[in-house]
C-alpha cells in the first residue's frame, strides 16, 4: 500500500449528518479519498448531494461525526488554533460566493491569509509579501484594481481576487467549491483556466466541486457523490493509481441509532487529537 504521506490530502471513513428537527439528515456515509500532489480532481454530484459538506470537512472548516482528514499523511489537529494554522499554511479555499472581506481592498484581501500564516514574522516579511500579492493580482489581470473594495469589483473580478488569495501561500491543497457557479460561462471559463494554471505552477492538489460536466471534464479524475457515498474515484485515475488509494479504509457503519449519533466536535477525530 502506498505510504499515506505520499498524499497531499486524504480522508478516511468520513460520516456527516445534520440535526433536522427531531431526526438527523445523513449527508456523508463512509467517504474516503486520497489526492496526490499536483492531482486535479473534480467532485461531482447533484445539488444537495453533499459536495460543500465534504469540502468543508476536508478544508477543516467543519468536523465529521466520525472519520479523519489527513494532510501529508498526518491527522489534522483538533484544536481550533492548530487547525487555523494548518489551513493558513497548507490550504487554499475558493468559494462560490467569493467570501472576500468587504472592508478590505483587493490587495489587503489577498494578504490576509499571509498575515495569519506568518504571525510575528509578518512584520519583517511584509514588503516582499506585498510585492508578491501585487504581482499575483497583476497576473490575474487586476493590477489596476489593487485598492478596490469587493463591492467596487465585478463578480468575475471578485473571484479573481479570491483566487489570488487562495494561492498566495502556495498551498499544497486547493479546494474550490463551484468557483464558477456565480459567473457567466465565459468569465467562468477564464477563472477555471487561471485556477488550473496557478495550481499547476504551485504543484497544488486540486479538488473542484461542480455539477457541470464540461467543467469536470477538465479534471484528471472524477469523484461522484451519490446517496452520501463517494464513487467513481478510481475510474478516471491514471493507470496504477486510485483504485487502491481511493478507498483507503472501509469503516463499519456506526452502530446504534444514527439519529442520536455524535454531534460535531464529539467524533473520534477530536477524542484522539
Ligand atoms: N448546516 C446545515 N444544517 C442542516 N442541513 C444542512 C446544512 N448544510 C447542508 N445541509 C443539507 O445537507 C445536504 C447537502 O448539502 P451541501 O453539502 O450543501 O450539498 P451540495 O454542495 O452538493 O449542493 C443538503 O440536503 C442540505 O440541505
Ligand atoms: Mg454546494
Amino acid at each position: 500500500m502506498t505510504d499515506p504521506a505520499a498524499f497531499a490530502l486524504a480522508a478516511r471513513g468520513l460520516w456527516k449528518s445534520y440535526r433536522m428537527g427531531a431526526g438527523r439528515l445523513q449527508v456523508l456515509r463512509d467517504v474516503s479519498l486520497a489526492l496526490r500532489p499536483g492531482e486535479v480532481c473534480a467532485l461531482m454530484g447533484a445539488s444537495g448531494s453533499g459536495k460543500s459538506t465534504l469540502l468543508h470537512l476536508l478544508g477543516l472548516l467543519d468536523r465529521p461525526d466520525r472519520g479523519e482528514v489527513l494532510y501529508h499523511g498526518r491527522r489534522a489537529p483538533g484544536s481550533p488554533g492548530a487547525r487555523a494554522r494548518l489551513r493558513a499554511r497548507s490550504l487554499g479555499f475558493v468559494f462560490q460566493q467569493f467570501h472576500l472581506l468587504p472592508e478590505l481592498n483587493a490587495l489587503e484581501n489577498v494578504l490576509m491569509p499571509r498575515r495569519l500564516a506568518l504571525g510575528a514574522a509578518w512584520w519583517s516579511r511584509r514588503r516582499e509579501e506585498r510585492a508578491r500579492a501585487r504581482a499575483l493580482l497583476e497576473r490575474v489581470g487586476l493590477g489596476e484594481r489593487l485598492r478596490h473594495r469587493p463591492k467596487q469589483l465585478s463578480g468575475g473580478e471578485q473571484q479573481r481576487v479570491a483566487l489570488a488569495r487562495a494561492v498566495v501561500g502556495r498551498p499544497a491543497v486547493l479546494l474550490a467549491d463551484e468557483p464558477t457557479g456565480n459567473l457567466d460561462s465565459r468569465t467562468g471559463e477564464g477563472i477555471l483556466e487561471l485556477l488550473l494554471e496557478l495550481a499547476r505552477e504551485h504543484g497544488s492538489a486540486v479538488l473542484l466541486a461542480t455539477h457541470d460536466a464540461t467543467i469536470a471534464a477538465r479534471a484528471g479524475r472524477l469523484l461522484h457523490l451519490r446517496d452520501g457515498c463517494l464513487d467513481g474515484g478510481a475510474e478516471g485515475a491514471p493507470a496504477g493509481e486510485g483504485a487502491a488509494e481511493n478507498s483507503v479504509r472501509k469503516t463499519p457503519e456506526p452502530t446504534g441509532d444514527e439519529g442520536g449519533g455524535t454531534g460535531p466536535g464529539a467524533g473520534p477525530e477530536e477524542a484522539r487529537s
